[in-house]
């Protein structure tokens, strides 16, 4: 059954130039929505949404300028911002601390965590302005529990979640609504090289009950319900999904040796 969920509405997305965001994107024009596609690089995503309903900004959200500089390019052309959908991110070597060199671990948190935060604070004004307004992030399992390897991207995805518990509740009055997705594993680029070694790869589908990677979309859908209506009553939530075992604030250690 089609919906017409965000018919009228405006969605501010960034990293919707690859896997789960530009998979996102087309689930929000689907459902009616006008989407303000954000990434470090455009990648011809506006010829793949094939919509004009869909507009490209380059925006690195490690850069508190660029954030500013493109929700205020959004509001200015649409007069609104009803979702905004943070998704974009990197992923850092595997490395323990004592490896991890100090530049790529500030790198990792300013894009991974301190982005959500240059948006959140010139997105907020206007969503008090409208009186409503939700903000989804992809967080991960790795931000739950922690991964093997993943020191700067599991510190800063847990920051992720407790930066959007925060906002949940300074602005849950205001009638703004804040919630992460965590997803486990995902079949995008971001895990291409997980896929080049087929021992390796065996060993991440046998530590997911369902034994396959979440196709984006299916993730994809998690993040609309969190910016529709349809969860008016959710807010500072991190929603789990594991590929298959999909749960509110149940964090459980994800066990698994990649992401
Ligand atoms: N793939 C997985 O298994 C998995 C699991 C858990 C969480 N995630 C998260 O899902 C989200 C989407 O990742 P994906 O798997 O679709 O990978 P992807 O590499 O296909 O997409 C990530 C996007 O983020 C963009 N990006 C990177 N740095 C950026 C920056 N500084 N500013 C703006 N955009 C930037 C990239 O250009 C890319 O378009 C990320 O937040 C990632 O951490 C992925």
């Amino acid at each position: 059954m089609s919906r017409h969920r965000f018919e009228g509405k405006v969605v501010f997305v960034t990293g919707g130039s690859s896997g789960l965001g530009e998979d996102t994107c087309k689930l929000f024009i689907q459902e009616g929505a006008t989407v303000f596609v954000t990434d470090i690089a455009e990648r011809d995503i506006l010829q793949r949404l094939g919509s004009d309903k869909a507009f490209f900004h380059r925006c690195d959200v490690s850069n508190p300028k660029d954030c500013e500089e493109a929700v205020a390019k959004c509001i200015q052309q649409f007069g609104r911002l009803d979702v905004l959908f943070h998704n974009g991110a990197r992923l850092a070597k595997v490395s323990t601390v004592v490896d991890h060199d100090v530049a790529l671990f500030q790198d990792v948190i300013r894009t991974n965590l301190c982005g959500l935060f240059f948006l959140a604070r010139v997105v907020i004004p206007q969503m008090q302005k409208q009186g409503h307004g939700a903000i989804v992030s992809t967080a991960s399992t790795a931000g739950l529990a922690g991964d093997f390897g993943l020191c700067s991207y599991s510190a800063a995805k847990a920051g992720l979640i407790n930066l959007t518990r925060v906002m949940a509740l300074d602005h849950a009055r205001e009638g703004i609504r804040a919630n992460c997705v965590c997803p486990g594993y995902m079949i995008t680029p971001m895990t291409a090289p997980f896929r080049d070694d087929e021992t390796v790869h065996q060993v991440l589908l046998d530590s997911i009950p369902i034994h396959r990677g979440a196709d984006p979309k299916e993730v994809g859908q998690a993040v609309l319900f969190l910016a529709s209506d349809d969860a008016s009553y959710i807010t500072g939530q991190s929603k789990q999904i594991r590929n298959s075992l999909t749960c509110l604030q149940q964090p459980e250690p994800s066990g698994l040796p990649l992401e």
